[in-house]
């Protein structure tokens, strides 16, 4: 026999000695019955909660299928206006300063949103004579890409300038547009056309440009960006 410390279901002190030991499982049976025991590990998603969410993507699918108006675009199109003629015309231009504003993001990651580049790594387009000079070259940049040592404002680099040959004539006019009228730049808009005609007098090119062979081109000029590329037949 022990002293002990009486628990709640006892009986009345006697002398504060008890006979028998109570069962330590009645004592917290409170407990038990309130938690399940928690358990370590992961617990396998119960059926119900999956059956659950098949029935509810599916009463969405039916839902939307029900209520969707068929997607028309009376419903859904603010500008629609009934009964008009699908407009034949072709659609206004984007805005070349908000598609190279676009486009520029892929030049950022080494251009940077600045425009002045990465000290000894990455060339700035800010204030370049490049950039702001006969915008054939560039544009011959952005088609072919670039490589070898090239020196911007007193600063030599030697990196590697992919190409964006992917671009559409549109897409690189804005782009240099917007390079060359961004931050402090202000040269005049690139013409789509120019960039047509450079892609195709240098359609033959696979390597990059390196920046000798870029002088050489600039003295090349590109055919006529205003006139067709081909001759008009000639009038009888
Ligand atoms: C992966 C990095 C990278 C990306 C992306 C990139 N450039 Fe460049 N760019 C360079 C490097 C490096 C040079 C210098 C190449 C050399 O040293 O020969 C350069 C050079 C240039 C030049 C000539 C040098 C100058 O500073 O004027 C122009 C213009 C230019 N890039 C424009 C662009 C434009 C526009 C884009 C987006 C369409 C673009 N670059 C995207 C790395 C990049």
């Amino acid at each position: 026999m022990s002293d002990r410390i009486i628990g709640p279901g006892d009986s009345p002190p006697q002398k504060y000695r008890v006979e028998a030991e109570p069962d330590p499982a009645a004592l917290v049976a409170p407990t038990m019955r309130e938690m399940s025991e928690p358990t370590d590990g992961i617990a396998p998603t119960p059926v119900w909660l999956l059956l659950f969410f098949f029935v509810l993507a599916g009463w969405s699918g039916y839902y939307i299928a029900r209520n969707a108006g068929g997607f028309r675009a009376d419903i859904y199109n603010e500008h629609y206006i009934a009964g008009a003629a699908p407009s034949l015309e072709k659609p206004a231009p984007a805005d070349p300063l908000v598609l190279g504003r676009q486009t520029f993001n892929v030049c950022m990651q080494c251009h940077q949103d600045t425009g002045k580049g990465i000290p000894g790594t990455y060339p700035p387009l800010e204030g370049s004579p490049v950039v702001l000079g006969d915008p054939a070259t560039p544009v011959r940049i952005l088609l072919h890409g670039l490589q070898g040592d090239i020196t911007i404002e007193g600063a030599t680099y030697n990196g590697q300038m992919p190409s964006w040959d992917r671009f559409s004539d549109e897409q690189i006019a804005a782009v240099l547009t917007y390079v060359r009228q961004a931050w402090t730049n202000s040269a005049h808009p690139v013409d789509p056309a120019l960039v047509a005609a450079i892609r195709k007098q240098t359609g033959e090119r696979a390597q990059p440009w390196t920046w000798p062979e870029l002088v050489i081109a600039s003295k090349t000029p590109p055919p006529s960006a205003t006139e067709p590329a081909e001759p008009k037949p000639a009038k009888p």
